[in-house]
């Protein structure tokens, strides 16, 4: 089934940008892969059932008792709407949902239901009770959507044959399903189609004992052999995220693979390797501290506009809006005031002690 890949790879804006930043939340090439791939291409980092699945205590605990719920009734699961920041696990709550409720995942994405036809042909295909996983749900075209609600509510498909005045409706029934939504844009929802979910679920950044265990996880599964301190390092410095965290651990393999180490990777290896990747002890990397250091030089730590900041930064204002500064916002080194955008006591500390 044909899926569009998200944003990864595409060409950046302008050309001061580092390509592929390492602590980019994006999925790009060579991280957990697109999930419509064969199973045989799977990295196999992915959790796979709600017990693998690390963090996010209460989403599994809600979804949890919701999946226990419809098998207990020999019913289907209501419909999910899953959103959060990039990289965080939603498609990959997706597949466990599908695991745990021992149906069928069909995966596609928004982009990739352009025409009537696609989202018909998915629907129509669909057995009782499986899974229908839709990524960027945000960017479903209107036509689309419309056919998404009879479906969604009554599990009826609403199909217009003909044109003009021997245009007529037929209704064609839908077997029970679960349609799981995915979005970093829970905003740009329609309502309507927003209000069809049973379970609105947000995912959220995860806490430094968490990233520690999926840092563990990824590198058992990767057959390394990582000390405590190695694995809180790279928990540090991944942003809270944990596709981050294992592509952290990926680059810290290369370089331990290259010193030939004999004994466990341990914290200096981790720091080396990070060093490497332009990655500081608390996951910024060049373009971030460009954003601070200008800040501070040139504007005094501000109050400066963004379209001030992205003009000298060589950026696009939304880019350095929606990728630079949420993570910066979130560790309080930055912060947006109605006169603009100001570099905190923390962010100034964290400069001068790097
Ligand atoms: N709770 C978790 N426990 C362990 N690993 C996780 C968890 N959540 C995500 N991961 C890892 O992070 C990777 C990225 O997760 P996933 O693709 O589900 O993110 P996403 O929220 O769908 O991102 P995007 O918004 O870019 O589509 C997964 O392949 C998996 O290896
Ligand atoms: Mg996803």
């Amino acid at each position: 089934m044909a899926i569009v890949s998200s944003s990864a790879g595409s060409p950046r804006p302008r050309k001061e940008r580092e390509p592929n930043r390492v602590v980019d939340a994006a999925r790009q090439p060579g991280d957990d892969l697109d999930p419509a791939v064969p199973a045989s291409r799977d990295d196999g980092l992915r959790p796979r059932c709600l017990r693998d699945y690390i963090g996010q205590r209460e989403l599994k605990q809600v979804l949890g008792i919701a999946v226990k719920a419809a098998l207990g009734r020999g019913d289907v699961l209501d419909h999910v709407l899953l959103y959060g920041p990039p990289g965080l696990g939603k498609t990959t709550m997706a597949m466990v949902l599908a695991e745990e409720l021992g149906v069928k995942c069909r995966i596609t994405s928004a982009p990739a239901l352009e025409r009537p036809r696609d989202i018909v042909g998915l629907l129509v295909n669909l057995q009782p009770r499986e899974l229908l996983f839709i990524d960027e749900i945000h960017r479903l075209s209107r036509v689309a959507e419309e056919l998404l609600y009879p479906a969604m509510e009554d599990h009826r498909l609403d199909l217009t044959v003909g044109k003009g005045s021997t245009a007529r409706t037929r209704s064609l029934d839908l077997p029970p399903f679960t349609l799981v939504g995915a979005t970093t844009r829970a905003g740009a929802l329609s309502s309507p189609l927003r209000d069809r979910f049973g379970l609105i679920q947000r995912l959220e950044f995860y806490g430094l004992d968490d990233l520690r265990s999926i840092v563990e996880r990824a590198a058992g599964l990767l057959a390394l052999d990582l000390t405590a301190d190695a694995c809180a390092e790279i928990a540090l410095r991944c942003r809270g995220t944990p596709r981050i965290a294992n592509r952290l651990l990926r680059r810290v393999r290369d370089v331990a693979c290259v010193r030939d180490c004999s004994g466990p990777i341990d914290r200096l290896l981790v720091d080396e390797a990070l060093t490497l990747h332009r990655v500081d002890g608390r996951g910024l990397d060049a373009s971030d501290r460009r954003l601070l250091e200008l800040l501070l030089q040139s504007h005094g730590g501000g109050p400066a506009g963004l379209d001030t900041l992205a003009a000298a930064l060589g950026e696009d204002p939304s880019t350095l809006e929606s990728v630079v500064e949420p993570y910066l916002l979130q560790l309080g080194f930055l912060q947006r005031t109605p006169r603009g955008r100001v570099v905190t006591a923390a962010g100034r500390d964290h400069l001068a002690a790097a």
